[in-house]
């Protein structure tokens, strides 16, 4: 199930996240101690629990992205949700329970995508004989759906069934090639409009919503309407069929509950917004009282989903949070001892800037080179410009607000802007970016705090 060591997941989040070396060795840990719990023997399975971690951080320093590309590499079904967005039972918002109903779905989704691949070959090959049914409508007695022409009706012997083998066998042949891409058939298709009912979910009336959504998929049988398409599309409706047939959706439930139970992770972002221990006055909901309904999950407990039961006794949780205003020995006591591990980012420096604009997979200078040949513009942005961008980056963040690398997205932006702007009437140009370029667009703002205010 994760067959990557602790080292490898940090080399692999190294190719998106600079630095912050400590909360991607934290989670690496974390990941990889899944794995380990699945080999212990199964007694001691149940004993052991997720060591759960907490990212404190400034804004813009690559909390989220480390989760983000940490769902990517674990295959597990992971949810990233907002702890301020749960308030507590009674009040307008949405429950904490469905968060986990939410990865169960995400995990059903995830098996059944799988499944889908794995059945695919076969689905291709049905789907194959169901189009060529419908190109070359089979011959009588195997007439069980299609019409016969009148003009195929007329001696049909063995020889003809012969003939008609061979016909097969060519159009087979023809469909393989491509030749039929043109041609329409006239196919069955689910008409998948159920109509639309909107339900407000308040807290607690999300399984209503789906259930409700449920009698009405079996109170209005999937109506099936006859519609004339291409062969290729034919083909891709038919696979989709077939494979939709040979899924064994029971299996895939089960699957999906058992991988949400054993792998399922929940990245939890704004924890510190819900941090503290006061009782609310006015409006507000007291934040204490999410931290009491986050606990039983944290903690472990069993939730109803529509798939069944889901206990979330190992799912694992990574929160996140500036803890700027609230200190984690804010958040009541139970929910500290959850979430046993701390990892600090830092704040980014110019440096790493730098490498946070080259070094990425997607870093944004590539992105913008890319995005600029599209219009046949060669884009060259040169070291000394880089280093002046992160430079003046780094200075806007210490003297109006510190957001991190989110800093180089405006500032790149208002950088290119004309280059942007004017890119499909200089295409077949190349333009280099230095450094006296960006000091020309971009100085003035810098050093007017208030103008960098508004657009930096
Ligand atoms: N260390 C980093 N390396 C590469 N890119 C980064 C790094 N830190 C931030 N970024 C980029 O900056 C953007 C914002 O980062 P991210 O969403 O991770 O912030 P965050 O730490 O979750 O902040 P917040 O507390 O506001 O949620 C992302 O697009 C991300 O790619
Ligand atoms: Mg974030």
């Amino acid at each position: 199930m994760q067959p990557y060591t602790p080292k490898q997941i940090v080399q692999a989040l190294d190719k998106y996240v600079i630095g912050q070396h400590e909360a991607k060795k934290a989670v690496a840990i974390a990941l990889r101690n899944r794995w380990r719990r699945q080999q212990v023997p199964v007694e001691l399975q149940d004993e052991i629990a997720p060591k759960n971690i907490i990212m404190i951080g400034p804004t813009g320093v690559g909390k989220t992205e480390i989760a983000r590309r940490l769902a990517k590499l674990s295959q597990a079904p992971f949810l990233k949700v907002e702890a301020s967005k749960y308030t507590e039972v009674g009040y307008v918002g949405r429950d904490v329970e469905s968060m986990i109903r939410d990865l169960t779905e995400l995990a059903v989704n995830m098996i059944k995508q799988e499944e889908k691949q794995s059945v695919q070959q076969r689905a291709q090959e049905v789907a194959e004989e169901r189009l060529l049914d419908l190109l070359l409508p089979p011959a009588p007695g195997r007439a069980d759906e299609e019409p016969l022409r009148p003009s195929d009706e007329a001696g049909e012997g063995p020889v003809a069934t012969e003939g008609r083998k061979d016909t097969r066998e060519k159009i087979r042949r023809f469909l393989k090639e491509g030749r039929l891409d043109e041609r329409f058939v006239e196919l069955e298709v689910a008409d998948q409009k159920i109509p639309v009912v909107e339900i407000f979910s308040g807290s607690g009336m999300e399984e209503m919503d789906v259930q409700i959504k449920d009698m009405f998929g079996n109170l209005f049988p999937k109506k099936r309407k006859r519609r004339k398409v291409k062969v290729p599309e034919a083909m891709e409706i038919l696979v989709q069929e077939e494979a939709q047939r040979l899924i064994d959706m029971d299996r895939v439930v089960k699957d999906a509950l058992d991988r949400v139970q054993h792998s399922g992770i929940i990245f939890l972002d704004e924890l510190d917004k819900v941090a503290g221990r006061e009782h609310a006055h006015g409006p507000d909901v007291s934040r204490e009282g999410v931290q009491r309904d986050l606990l039983p999950i944290v903690e472990g407990s069993n939730v109803n989903t529509k798939y069944g039961m889901v206990r979330t006794d190992h799912i694992l949780f990574i929160a996140a949070g500036a803890f700027h205003v609230t200190k984690p020995s804010d958040l009541i006591p139970e929910l500290q001892g959850r979430f046993p591990i701390r990892v600090e980012l830092n704040s980014l420096t110019a440096d790493d800037f730098v490498r946070i604009l080259t070094e990425p997979e997607n870093a944004l200078v590539l992105q913008y080179v890319e995005m600029m040949k599209t219009e046949g513009v060669e884009l060259e942005i040169d070291l000394m410009a880089i280093r002046r961008i992160a430079d003046l980056s780094q200075e806007v963040n210490s003297r109006t607000e510190d957001i991190g690398a989110r800093r180089l997205y405006t500032v790149m932006e208002r950088l290119l802007e004309d280059i942007s702007f004017e890119a499909p009437e200089r295409s077949g140009e190349r333009i280099v970016i230095d450094a006296a370029y960006v000091d020309g667009k971009l100085d003035e703002l810098v050093k007017d705090q208030d103008l960098s205010r508004y657009i930096l």
